[in-house]
């Protein structure tokens, strides 16, 4: 029995949808911890030639293939490029219900936050996130966010997560429109908020200036190329096949040469911006964020909160906003990639929604409770609060720097070479404006996979030998070395199950 396929009401509800897949924490939190630990201003360069070089034909080609075979990413593969093509699809998928998991993890942190901002209604003696904010390391809002992760709270807040992305799902396409379009233009706005207020502060403008202040050195460091374009990828939603499954709902004759442009567009102005908006709020209070990207958004951002106004609830006020703001980004993205994943099911399995829904939601809630649980946060929760070494850092560090690439590279080289960048180029030509030239076919076949090689094989060599030294990495080495295995080990057998042991219709 063939499914009904969604198709989306209008091309403003894909829009809509695609750019709040895009913008997410990635843009608020990666995005800003990244451009200060590689030398602010000169993380834009390797920026946007990522932005150029990687960014937009990826995109080109990902959304080009959905609307080509009006299937999601595993099924669209399998057609252009047989069965690797497939567990290459499956593959992302697995890497996405992966990072689905500690996404929704960090989103249930942030709503926790979100509702001690208010004052927290649930502890005695009661206080909010913005109570006695001392600019001491220990500050309250840190001491709030690790006492909160000792609690069964987070683990309650992961199901209240997971609801609210089931209910935005339940519909499809129909409920998937409604969603973003109350959701992303309330990030905008209140990111614009943020931006006026944390750039009218005293010293605001220090913090814009450091951030478009290029440290030319760091542009000779393999590791600001390697982190720009893991940023790009992740920021853009791309490799993992996520902007295939939302493309697959649009029209065969969408114009995915605008359609990138435009979602790139507002992804990274949207970026750029967030970036204004969180230096300023961290210069105002001369805060130098650690490389740790959970405690910038966590308790760094909060002290410079707490300096929006000498009046408590203002202050309030503001922490609300910005928790707010994380939850609602991260929510239309993390329905992206579920819906990544339902939409690959159902093609795969021709199942009905609901049942594709709770093959996804089932581990996906497990994955993301495990991520709650104390130990694997920080092994030392007890000791002095400090993130230190946590199986949350490593996973970021082994996915964002190789899953991703790894995964991108994969994909580029089977339609770049088996399916042939020749034929992606004509098909996007046929119903674009702009004519892409040959050079398309040469970035795709040649370009992208070189850059990706060579960046992956310098942050290999860069942190082979250092292991138990970077990074805060753990002093004891099985565990660095055993997740990247693991992952590779069971994402391998996940897509290769997929692939070959269950039948296609
Ligand atoms: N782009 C989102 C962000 O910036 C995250 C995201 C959504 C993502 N879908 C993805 C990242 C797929 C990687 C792959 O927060």
């Amino acid at each position: 029995m063939k499914h009904f396929r969604d198709k989306w009401s209008s091309k403003i509800g894909f829009i809509l949808a695609a750019s709040g897949s895009a913008i997410g924490i990635g843009n608020i939190v990666f995005f800003s911890s990244n451009a200060y630990k590689f030398g602010g201003g000169a993380f834009y360069l390797p920026y946007l030639v990522a932005l150029f070089v990687l960014g937009l034909p990826i995109m080109m080609l990902e959304l080009g293939i959905g609307s080509m075979t009006s299937k999601s990413f595993p099924m669209a593969m399998r057609e252009l490029s047989g069965k690797k093509g497939e567990f290459v699809g499956w593959w992302a998928m697995a890497g996405t219900l992966f990072i689905l998991m500690y996404y929704i993890t960090i989103l249930a942190w942030a709503l926790g936050m979100l509702l001690g901002s208010f004052g927290s209604l649930f502890d005695t003696p009661t206080y909010s996130v913005f109570d006695n904010l001392a600019l001491t390391a220990n500050n309250k809002s840190r001491i709030f966010f690790f006492n909160q992760l000792t609690t069964w709270k987070p683990a309650v807040f992961v199901l209240v997560i997971w609801l609210l992305n089931w209910m935005m799902l339940k519909k499809g396409t129909a409920s998937i429109e409604k969603a973003v379009q109350l959701l992303v233009p309330i990030i905008w706005i209140f990111m614009l908020l943020l931006v006026i207020r944390g750039v009218s502060l005293d010293g605001g403008i220090d913090g814009v200036m450091y951030l478009f202040t290029p440290n030319w050195q760091e542009i000779f460091n393999p590791s600001v190329w390697s982190a720009a374009f893991s940023q790009m990828f992740f920021s853009l939603s791309l490799g993992f096949g996520i902007l295939t499954s939302y493309a697959s709902y649009l029209p065969k004759n969408a114009n995915h040469v605008n359609n990138a442009f435009l979602i790139s567009f507002l992804n990274c102005s949207f970026e750029f911006i967030a970036g204004i908006a969180i230096f300023s709020l961290l210069f105002v209070f001369a805060i130098h964020p650690i490389g740790a990207t959970i405690s910038l958004s966590f308790f760094v951002v909060p002290q410079g909160i707490d300096n929006i106004s000498d009046i408590g609830w203002l202050v309030q006020v503001g922490g609300v906003f910005f928790f707010l703001l994380l939850v609602i980004a991260g929510l239309s993205s993390s329905i992206s990639m579920i819906e990544a994943i339902v939409s690959a099911l159902r093609d795969k399995l021709q199942i009905q929604r609901k049942k594709a829904l709770l093959m996804v939601t089932i581990p996906g809630i497990f994955g993301s409770l495990l991520f709650t649980l104390p130990y694997i946060i920080d092994p030392e929760i007890t000791g002095n609060g400090t993130l230190g070494l946590t199986m949350l850092d490593l996973l970021d560090h082994w996915v964002f720097k190789y899953g991703l690439l790894l995964i991108g590279l994969s994909e580029v080289v089977l339609l770049g070479w088996v399916l042939g960048a020749d034929m992606v180029r004509k098909f996007l030509n046929k119903h674009s404006k702009i004519n892409l030239g040959h050079w398309f076919n040469y970035l795709l076949k040649y370009v992208i996979p070189i850059l990706l090689v060579v960046v992956l094989v310098f942050s290999f060599l860069q942190d082979f030998p250092l292991y138990g030294s970077r990074y805060d990495m753990p002093s004891f080495d099985w565990l660095p070395l055993f997740i990247p295995f693991f992952w590779l080990l069971s994402s391998y057998l996940f897509a290769y199950l997929l692939t070959f042991k269950v039948s296609s219709p």
